[in-house]
């Protein structure tokens, strides 16, 4: 296991996000602040519904919140423009959606070629054979089950080499043991590329891996010992 001493000074801040919040229907969180730094890793927690996605769409470039900032390396995110913030996303971000995305009607490794095509970075294939997908490479995505589906979904983020990677639920529908892999690999990873991980997960076992575990409850992030 990789065990990071994030209170090491030369690690630098990645994202900062201040005064956070934000409604739908009602308000889902408030006032939220949170950093994350060169190879850290925070999850949250918290019940269905809390607000966990939504708070990973404002800090990945996805969703402009009701009030607060969000610094990415001290550039505020949504006072960029579009492209600025396109590129951004593009370059530096990794988001694994619960839904993947995969391209349907495509082997897993047209949807990898795809990926390393657009980020213009080689596929590693030690990331392939640490997540396990090897056999899927020649199948169409719609054949495989979740779990592959997953996997290959986290593959395709890593072979274009982010920064900060954000993922919800990741090992939502895996084993013990592969969701186990799937965290040594994106805690690697991190580690390697002096990147940052944020991960929503209802899994304590997951969480409890992470530097930082929050969870999302009465519009707060609260900080939890695991
Ligand atoms: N685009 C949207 N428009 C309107 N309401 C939304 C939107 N996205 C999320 N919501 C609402 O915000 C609330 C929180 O949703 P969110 O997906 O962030 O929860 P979650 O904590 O991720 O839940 P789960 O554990 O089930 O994934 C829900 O009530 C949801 O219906
Ligand atoms: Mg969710």
């Amino acid at each position: 296991m990789i065990e990071t001493v994030i209170s090491d000074t030369s690690l630098r801040t990645l994202l900062n996000a201040s005064e956070i919040s934000h409604a739908f229907d009602y308000t889902l969180f408030e006032n939220i602040h949170l950093s994350i730094k060169e190879r850290e890793s925070i999850a949250i927690l918290g019940v269905s519904g809390s607000g966990k996605s939504t708070l990973l769409h404002i800090l990945s470039t996805l969703l402009q919140p009701n009030h607060g900032k969000v610094l990415y390396r001290g550039l505020d995110m949504y006072a960029q423009s579009n492209r600025k913030l396109l590129e951004i996303r593009r370059k530096e971000i990794g988001i694994i959606f619960q839904s993947h995305y995969l391209f349907k009607g495509f082997s897993a490794e047209e949807n990898l070629r795809i990926a390393s095509l657009i980020a213009n970075k080689k596929i590693d294939p030690a990331i392939i054979e640490k997540l396990k997908i090897s056999d899927t490479m020649q199948k169409n995505v719609s054949l495989l089950s979740g779990g592959q589906q997953q996997r290959v979904s986290i593959a395709r983020v890593l072979i274009k080499q982010p920064r900060l990677i954000f993922a919800d639920e990741p090992t939502g529908n895996l084993d013990k043991e592969t969701a186990n892999d799937v965290m040594d690999v994106m805690l690697q990873y991190v580690h390697e590329k002096r990147g940052g991980l944020f991960i929503v997960t209802h899994d304590e076992k997951i969480a409890a891996r992470c530097n930082t575990i929050y969870r999302l409850k009465e519009k707060r992030l609260v900080p939890v010992i695991l």
